[in-house]
């Protein structure tokens, strides 16, 4: 691997960085959208890509190779003249229509070549793009074929053209996790997760989370990672949340072709929409009803100009997220709009602890928005935290106040659980809670004073807690002695009547 790849900012596993792409004379700002162009069906034109906040996009050599016109163009003209885009350029090498179509009549030698003599400054070998529910026998088959084309690969002279390294594996995370291991070790650049387009089409966003965590696992922190094929706005953030630095997106002129219309929740169809809401200068300046009565090309025109502006903004929107530390909030309000990316995001919740090695130790304040935050990585570094401090004596821990008769006393707050009252103000138990807390959120607090306790065996511990619900006192060991400050009230009130 060449050192192209600089980390400047993360959140979670989630980073801003700088890519230098030698060949094309640029740094790009990760993540970065890719949009998608098919130099048989332009849309929108590249050169106007930069307007919206384009700065590399990705094309297919293998389309090129094969049309007789394009291809001599592209040798004559060159990529970036023949597209009219001067940022860097990604080329794939036909392993997508391998996988539609089954064969291909190109190998990964002759398109590296190909790539590399009509300009491209990101190639891409041959890799077998095995679909999602093959057997493990069939996967680790192919993914064998794919190492040995990525050894090919580099002993291809290519000069500073910087080459992908595809990491295949289907659904098996160990062969994700040693097939990024593989590719890593080899001196290829960038490291696209390969085969998640079913995966996405189908919405299978928990299973996406799982094979970029995989993958991620293999692969060193200055690997810069690719997800191929992700291009709905409604998952950036969570994309952005597994560490994938680079996007493309197809979406924007697959779906504008049939009316249909991006937005970071989901897909609208343009007959159904009354209002555009966005706030670009498409939706700003038009009618649903105009566009829709507009000439297909015109229509077509409009709407992937849209279906551009708001992948952007949204992209935007996660990078603003990644710098202040917000990015699960925005992954969580993301989530909570489709109940598949909310199956993405409980993926993404099963790896906190993956997760927490790369979280920043302080950031702006944790926003509990949903039972999910419970199981936030900042939550789990907080319990692991809990087991190296050692209280001593009789230790009241208090959602209320202090008592006079304990030898020490802790604040207790849902979902963190017992904290030293010196910490209340430093991240991230300065957390904005809901004052109707759920019941995830007392059952992690609870977990906090399990895990507490454990660590201390010689220490008594009082819990007062507020009418926790019996699912946390539960968890709550027995040696603990558990009183309701509220039920507590309400005794002393029926006494003095
Ligand atoms: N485009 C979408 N998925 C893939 C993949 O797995 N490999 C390649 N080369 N291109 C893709
Ligand atoms: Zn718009």
């Amino acid at each position: 691997m060449r050192e192209v790849f600089e980390v400047t900012a993360q959140d979670g596993a989630a980073r801003i960085g700088e890519l230098a792409i030698p060949r094309a004379g640029v740094t790009v700002e990760t993540p970065t959208l890719m949009p998608v162009v098919n130099p048989n069906l332009i849309t929108v034109a590249p050169s106007r890509f930069p307007e919206f906040g384009a700065e590399m996009l990705i094309t297919n050599s293998y389309i090129i190779n094969n049309d007789p016109d394009l291809h001599e163009r592209a040798l004559e003209e060159g990529l970036h003249e023949m597209l009219g885009f001067d940022g860097a350029i990604m080329t794939d090498s036909g392993s997508f229509q391998l996988a539609e179509y089954g064969e291909i009549d190109t190998d990964t030698e002759a398109i590296l070549e190909f790539q590399h003599e009509i300009g491209s400054d990101v190639g891409t070998p041959v890799d077998i793009p095995t679909p999602p529910d093959a057997g493990r026998e069939q996967v680790a088959r192919e993914l064998a074929e794919t190492q040995s084309r990525l050894e090919l690969a580099e002993s291809v002279d290519v000069g500073d053209m910087l080459v992908n390294a595809p990491v295949q594996g289907g659904t098996f995370e160990d062969l994700r996790e040693d097939a990024a291991r593989h590719a890593y070790n080899t001196d290829l650049d960038l490291f696209p997760v390969g085969a998640v387009v079913p995966l996405m089409n189908t919405y299978r966003y928990d299973a996406v989370a799982d094979a970029v965590l995989a993958a991620k696992r293999g692969l060193g922190r200055d690997a810069p990672v690719h997800l191929f094929g992700a291009g709905h706005p409604m998952m950036f953030a969570l994309a952005a949340a597994l560490g994938c630095d680079l996007l493309d997106s197809a979406a924007y002129a697959i779906y504008a072709r049939d009316d249909r219309y991006l937005t970071v929740h989901g897909t609208e169809h343009l007959d159904s929409l009354h209002y555009f809401p966005c706030d670009c200068p498409i939706c700003a300046e038009h009618t649903p009803d105009e566009v829709e009565r507009m000439g297909d090309a015109a229509r077509e025109q409009l709407l992937a100009e849209h279906n551009l502006h708001v992948s952007f903004g949204e992209l935007r929107r996660v990078k603003q997220a990644i710098k202040e530390g917000s990015l699960m909030e925005l992954v969580e309000a993301r989530a909570h709009a489709h109940p598949r990316t909310l199956d993405g995001y409980r993926a993404l919740l099963d790896h906190s602890e993956q997760l927490e090695a790369t979280d920043p130790a302080a950031k702006d304040p944790f926003f509990y928005t949903s039972a999910d935050s419970a199981r936030r990585p900042e939550v789990l570094r907080h319990h692991k935290r809990l087991e190296r401090f050692d209280p001593e004596g009789d230790v009241l821990l208090t959602e209320g106040s202090g008592n006079d008769g304990f030898d020490d006393w802790w604040n207790v707050a849902p979902p963190f659980g017992p904290y030293p009252r010196a910490l209340s103000t430093t991240y991230p138990l300065n957390a904005e809670t809901p004052t109707r807390m759920d019941r995830a959120g007392y059952e992690a607090a609870a977990d906090g004073v399990r895990r507490l306790a454990e660590a201390n065996p010689d220490t008594a511990f009082t819990l007062a807690h507020r009418d926790w619900p019996e699912s946390a006192l539960e968890r709550v060991p027995p040696r603990v002695d558990a009183v309701d400050i509220d039920a507590g009230d309400a005794a002393d009130e029926t006494a003095g009547e």
